[in-house]
């Protein structure tokens, strides 16, 4: 047996270190959590995507009484986008989150579902995309690729026989 390491790279920031389009795009994300539907958790998220054409697409969960017919943020505006502009690619995505009930300090990053649906789209286009995860004390997680949030994803490739 061997034992190995796998390696992820992130940044740690303040909101003001970034660059304005990264504040930008940040700025959307929190704009869009007041649209989530979120009756069942009172935990409102709101995601916006940067394509390539400078378009910013905004998401935000959508909940369901059956349960896991909901939608996080991210998975919204990551559809969104692919199903508004199908050929423009994603530079990046940021998250924002609310919670009515608690004051949240952590930063919250995607659910595998969301991971694994980012990833999709990484290699769809072949370009990595940017995550920025955004608390609401305007610290800032950044991970340049998905690879990052999500080792060992499962891939296209993997439906494959060689
Ligand atoms: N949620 C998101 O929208 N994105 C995440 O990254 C984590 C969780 C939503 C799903 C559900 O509506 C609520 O947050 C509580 O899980």
């Amino acid at each position: 047996m061997q034992e190995k390491r796998i390696e992820l790279n992130f940044n740690l920031a303040c909101l003001s270190e970034l660059d304005i389009q990264d504040i930008e795009l940040i700025k959307n994300a929190k704009e869009a959590f007041s649209t989530a539907y979120a009756p069942y958790s009172g935990f409102l998220v709101g995601a916006s995507v940067l394509l390539e054409n400078g378009e910013m697409i905004n998401g935000s969960n959508q909940e369901n009484v059956a349960f896991p017919s909901g939608l996080c943020a991210e998975r919204v505006a990551i559809f969104y986008a692919g199903a508004k502009f199908p050929d423009i690619k994603i530079k990046t995505i940021a998250v924002s989150v609310f919670s009515k009930s608690f004051e949240v300090t952590d930063i919250i990053s995607p659910c595998g579902a969301c991971r694994q649906v980012i990833a999709e789209y990484e290699e769809k286009q072949q370009n990595s995309i940017k995550v920025l995860l955004h608390s609401p004390n305007d610290q800032v997680l950044i991970v340049n690729k998905v690879q990052d949030l999500l080792p060992f994803m499962f891939k296209s490739s993997h439906l494959k026989k060689y």
